[in-house]
């Protein structure tokens, strides 16, 4: 079981640069087997979550090339079966496959996805925008058996703006007889990021980023060479980083952007950061001042940094006040940052958090991925030593992680105990 072991006080100076967004790479890698040529993916993360995908398209026949950060899929030697669950439980984007086979052959078996233990995570939105296509769906405990004699567009009006259940859509939609129209879209750069992909392999698709999407189905999709954009939620944990214990700390290869809505709340806190084209220099400031966030869809602040600037928020002189309004089960690392020495109370899905507080180094678990993130920050300026066991978590979706952070001066090591 791997462990990572910190310890605090270092300060970090450097360059951190940001790899490809995960969230973008694993609807790329699925979305890839639509044509029956070559699909080139540049900038795809060293993550343990691609590794989980390739093992999907491996499974099912296809060619798989990786060198570096480059993926070569060819799809033409597919062959259409039921993925085991085993697979799919690995991860929640496995079930991009759940869309991607039926939009091309119009039959798709497989098992309700894995993913973060941190809400129900229904897939109910996704089966919606399937069946205003014209599938079938039937459902045997957590199998899907989803068929279809014809897809043709149609409309989707999307109860919540769900990521999944948008890129599950269009992935359907591309290649579907007429037009298809999702309304209340979701808006993230990552199905921005998977749309420009589809149309360079030949899709009509107008709208993505906005709430409403128009797809005009095509009868074929042809090669295309392609690049994921880089991982804002990546970024804004180095960002994060940097606000805690940075000196000059240059987070590069990012769309600043994509950001915002975290670096808008730093600058409010009193956070100090210098913005250029495709980078952000942060570093620590004294007398940080309490805030309130709320967790929203794009372009609001984003669920996936609110475990992250928890751990800032204990340096905040005042009560800060987060209000998680995606996912039920996200406060899983307050209990851990309390055994640090936080000061944080929750109340529903609303957690207040009392500054400033000192942090101890203690021995703590990352229950998810996010959760992980902000447990990796948290001893990152605690005093002494911080041991956090769970980190497979970590490592799904923090690309270089350790050396990332002890190239720019953190004390970290991943121990294989
Ligand atoms: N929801 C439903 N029904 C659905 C779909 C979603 O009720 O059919 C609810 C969910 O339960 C959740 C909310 O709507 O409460 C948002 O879910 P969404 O579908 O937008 O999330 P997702 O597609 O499952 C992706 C990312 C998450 C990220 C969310 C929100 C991937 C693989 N995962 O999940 O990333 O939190 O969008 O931005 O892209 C992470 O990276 O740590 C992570 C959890």
């Amino acid at each position: 079981m791997n462990k990572i072991r910190i310890v605090g006080g270092n300060k970090l100076t450097g360059e951190i640069k940001i790899s490809g967004a995960k969230n973008s790479a694993v609807a790329l890698i699925p979305a890839a087997i639509l044509c029956d040529e070559d699909a080139t993916i540049y900038n795809v993360p060293n993550i343990s979550d691609i590794d989980a995908l390739n093992e999907i398209l491996e499974y099912l026949g296809a060619g798989v090339k990786r060198d570096g950060e480059t993926i070569k899929i060819d799809s033409s030697s597919i062959v259409n079966k039921k993925i085991p669950k085993g697979i799919s439980k690995k991860l929640r984007a496995s079930y991009y496959f759940m869309s991607a086979l039926l939009g091309k052959y119009k039959k798709v078996e497989m098992y309700f996805p894995g993913g973060c233990s941190i809400g129900a995570r229904p897939i109910d939105q996704t089966l919606k925008g399937f069946k205003a296509l014209g599938a079938k769906v039937k459902e045997d405990g957590d199998k899907y058996t989803i068929t279809a004699d014809e897809l043709k567009g149609g409309y989707v009006y999307l109860d919540m703006p769900s990521v999944g259940a948008t890129i599950n859509t269009i992935l359907v939609a591309a290649k579907a007889k007429g037009t298809t129209i999702i309304e209340n879209a979701a808006k993230e750069p990552e199905i921005v990021n998977v749309a420009t992909f589809l149309n360079n392999m030949g899709a009509k698709i107008v709208g993505a980023g906005t709430s409403q999407i128009k797809i005009t189905g095509v009868d074929k999709l042809h090669k295309c060479v392609h690049e994921v954009i880089p991982d804002r939620i990546e970024a804004g944990t180095y960002i994060i980083a940097g606000a805690l214990i940075g000196e000059r700390l240059k987070i590069s290869n990012i769309i600043t952007e994509h950001v915002e809505s975290l670096t808008s709340k730093l600058i409010e806190i009193g956070v100090k950061i210098e913005e250029g084209e495709d980078y952000v220099i942060v570093s620590r400031a004294d007398n940080y001042k309490s805030t309130n966030i709320k967790t929203l869809g794009y372009p609001g602040y984003p669920t996936d940094l609110q475990q992250p600037i928890t751990t800032l928020l204990t340096q905040c002189t005042g009560v800060s006040e987060i209000e998680e309004t995606v996912y039920e089960r996200r406060f899983q690392n307050v209990e851990y940052l309390n055994k640090m020495g936080a000061e944080i109370k929750i109340n529903d899905n609303k957690a207040f958090i009392y500054g400033p507080t000192k942090l101890k180094g203690k021995s703590v678990t990352a229950t998810d991925l996010r959760a992980g993130a902000c447990l990796v920050l948290a001893g990152l300026i605690a005093t002494g030593e911080t041991i956090i066991d769970n980190v497979d978590h970590i490592l799904r979706g923090y690309e270089n992680i350790i050396k990332k952070l002890g190239d720019v001066g953190a004390e970290i090591e991943l121990l294989d105990i």
